[in-house]
């Protein structure tokens, strides 16, 4: 478990906080992502986590062990067993795939039969077999992210730290390198931490999510938390598109899990059951981890808000009024 309570950082040469009160935990086996702009302070966070960087305040373990109180031989071993892999792979381009896996089990002096025996079941795990004698100049961006994931498993980690895994991938490659992630995940029930910009890998492969502005928690939680209730946090990530809200009336955004096909009647229900008939200004449907979260904004007049607003809380529906000049703006309502 990764515990992260108060935690402050200031860079030591001009003296800019970075990070302020952060206040997070990571269980055991979650996929957790951290998000936020560039600049937010997520790769930081991230080199706290794994001691590449310190910090001046509040307190950072990984099962119960603070990482800052960590002399360089114990700060060695423990980074043995956090795996990372980065944006643009960082393997060596001219040695093997094979050798590239089985550089870090080499440093630590394991024995060529572990170290082979490591290696080819890594390579079968992330379905480079037939790659091994390739270099990385001869594989696609999907293929060299595979061998930097084989190479963070050869310790076998506890954790796996992803800053930006996918970011220089399409999003075909994106999504075969996120079930890659889910399948280590369940198979070998590693702990992984994805930093991302990219909300369709936090809505894919994590099960919770922290958003980071400037520095600081805006909003922290489970994925599915998030997404339904839409916090500005989020909203200003996602980037909306714009859509022109009516001035009249009352815009009103709800978000709900479409669980089976009659949910998508919601509308024509609500309308027939409340005798009201109101336009629907915008909808999707977007894929949650095998489910389903709807998205709408519907405006409805003065007379009808409460009866239309009743009707949604009484089906624990989660919704919120949306201000006409919200979209595009910083700020504005919660
Ligand atoms: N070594 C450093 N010394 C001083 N400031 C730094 C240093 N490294 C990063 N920063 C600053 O700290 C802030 C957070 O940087 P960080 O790299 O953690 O952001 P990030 O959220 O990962 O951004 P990106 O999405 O662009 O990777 C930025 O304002 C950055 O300029
Ligand atoms: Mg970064």
């Amino acid at each position: 478990m990764i515990e992260i309570k108060n935690l402050k950082k200031i860079w030591e040469d001009d003296g800019t906080s970075v990070l302020e009160d952060i206040n997070l935990t990571i269980e055991d086996g979650d996929i957790y992502a951290l998000v936020g702009r560039s600049g937010a302070g997520k790769s930081t966070l991230l080199r706290c986590i794994n001691g590449l960087t310190s910090y001046q305040g509040g307190s950072l373990t990984v099962d119960g062990c603070e990482i800052k109180d960590l002399k360089d031989k114990e700060l060695r071993e423990f980074r043995r067993h956090v795996g990372m892999i980065f944006q643009h792979f960082s393997l060596l381009e001219r040695e093997t795939v094979y050798q590239n896996i089985a550089l870090p089990m080499q440093c630590w002096k394991y024995s060529k039969a572990d170290t082979d025996k490591k290696v080819k079941e890594l390579l079968e795990l992330v379905g480079l077999s037939d790659k091994m004698n390739a270099k990385p100049r001869n594989l696609s961006g999907g293929q060299k992210q595979r061998v930097a994931i084989a190479r963070a498993l050869t310790m076998e980690p506890k954790i796996l730290l992803c800053d930006e895994a996918t970011s220089a991938l399409d999003p075909k490659t994106t999504n075969s390198i996120l079930e890659l992630l889910l399948e280590i995940n369940k198979k070998i029930g590693i702990t992984i931490v994805i930093v991302t910009h990219q909300m369709e890998v936090v809505r894919k492969a994590c099960n919770k999510a922290c958003i980071l502005e400037q520095g600081r928690i805006a909003d922290e939680g489970t994925v599915r938390d998030i997404f339904i209730k839409q916090p500005l946090s989020l909203r200003r990530l996602l980037g909306e598109e714009e859509i022109r809200l009516p001035a009249q009336g009352h815009n009103i955004q709800i978000a709900h899990m479409v669980n089976d096909i009659h949910d998508g009647e919601l509308f024509g229900k609500m309308s027939k059951e409340l005798d009201y008939v109101f336009p629907i200004l915008d909808g999707k449907i977007q894929e949650y981890q095998g489910d389903h979260m709807g998205i709408f904004v519907i405006n409805v007049d003065d007379a009808h808000l409460e009866t239309v607003t009743r009707y949604l809380d009484e089906r624990r529906m989660n919704w919120r009024k949306m201000s006409v000049k919200e979209h595009g703006q910083k700020g504005g309502e919660k």
